[in-house]
């Protein structure tokens, strides 16, 4: 005691609430229950966006890859902060590290190849990682959007199994599986709003590929891993896989674009933006940064917490060229 408080004695005020304290962690020890361990949560959550390299013509002036700020909205809209993995070129060691230091990953949309990639390549790194933490009870979960979702299908097949699934720019209802009704993605919802989701066109779609129903049910290590949660039907008529998520991972799956509804604008484009519409993508990003809460990774310091955080980057105003109000160049 001496030693902790050298130099000031400490008031005897100081000593009767020490001793209050004290008594309070030895009773509360004594009633704490077996399993409050895994029920305390953390709630400064981090969330790593792998960022996406730049295909778009308009775009690569600006930078070599990129983060729509809808993504980066959607994520601190759920309570969460953004890490931008901005950097395709580590090595496995430094993305190990990384790993260690947040509480969740987002694969985005893009249009990369999906074996070959610098992002398939950093994604497939995190992706092992993320397997050997959750086997070894680290909770860590990944949420894959479009070809995010693709990439994870990619991921668990260990092959491509894609076809010709378009849905451009195009609004839809999602057909809900049996499953879907016992998903923790949707448990939360209302009556209410799983009857619009299913009727009314929430789910904005931008995607020329997928991976069809039928692909999904004769890979066994697909069909074995994940749940199907929702379908829909391409231009050409071939059902495709809308909604996934992990029977033992935290792992989740759209084919749809969640953060449009709320984070996009663009007339041009089929963003959705009914009272609905906007429930549906509060709700999964609740969900997602709430699984977020479950992982203790952390940052060796403040001081390098906050330098990894998104904020001190500036997004470059985009909405004249792009379908993105604002997006983050690295
Ligand atoms: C919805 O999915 C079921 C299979 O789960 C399929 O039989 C049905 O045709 C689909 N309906 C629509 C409208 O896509
Ligand atoms: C929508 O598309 C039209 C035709 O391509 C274009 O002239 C217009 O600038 C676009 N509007 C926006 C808001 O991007
Ligand atoms: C978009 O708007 C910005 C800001 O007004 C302007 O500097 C830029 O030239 C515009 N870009 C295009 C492609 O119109």
């Amino acid at each position: 005691f001496a030693e902790l408080f050298r130099g000031k004695m400490p008031s005897r005020r100081f000593f009767i609430s020490f001793f209050l304290f004290s008594i309070c962690l030895i009773c509360c020890h004594e009633a704490m229950p077996a399993n409050l361990k895994q029920e305390k949560l953390n709630n400064r959550p981090v969330i790593g966006v792998l960022t996406q390299m730049v295909s778009d013509d308009v775009m690569k002036p600006f930078g070599a890859t990129y983060i729509p700020d809808s993504y980066v909205n959607y994520i601190e809209s759920g309570g969460s902060r953004v890490v931008p993995i901005s950097r395709l070129t580590l090595s496995t060691a430094e993305y190990e590290s990384i790993f260690t230091k947040i509480n969740g990953l987002v694969f985005i949309g893009g249009a990369v190849d999906l074996m070959t990639s610098d992002f398939a390549r950093v994604a497939k790194i995190f992706y092992k990682l993320a397997l050997t933490a959750n086997d070894a009870g680290d909770f860590f979960p990944i949420w894959g959007t479009c070809l995010g979702m693709q990439l994870l299908t990619v991921l668990v097949a260990e092959e491509n199994l894609l076809s010709a699934t378009p849905a451009r720019n195009v609004a839809l209802p999602l057909n809900l599986t049996t499953e879907a009704h016992s998903s923790r993605m949707f448990q939360g919802f209302s009556k209410e709003l799983i009857k619009a989701l299913t009727e009314e066109p929430l789910t904005g779609n931008f995607h020329k590929y997928g991976l069809t129903v039928q692909a999904f049910q004769e890979n066994e290590k697909l069909s074995g891993f994940f749940s199907l949660l929702s379908t829909n039907v391409a231009e050409n008529g071939a059902q495709f896989v809308s909604t996934i998520e992990g029977k033992r991972y935290p792992f989740y799956g759209v084919q749809w674009h969640p953060e449009v509804n709320r984070f996009q604008w663009n007339r041009n484009f089929s963003f959705p933006h009914s009272s609905y519409a906007i429930q549906l993508s509060s709700q999964l990003a609740e969900f997602f940064i709430n699984e977020g809460r479950k992982s203790f990774h952390h940052f060796d310091s403040r001081e390098e917490e906050d330098a990894s955080l998104i904020y001190k980057f500036t997004p470059v105003y985009t909405s004249n060229f792009t379908a993105y109000e604002q997006v983050y160049f690295f």
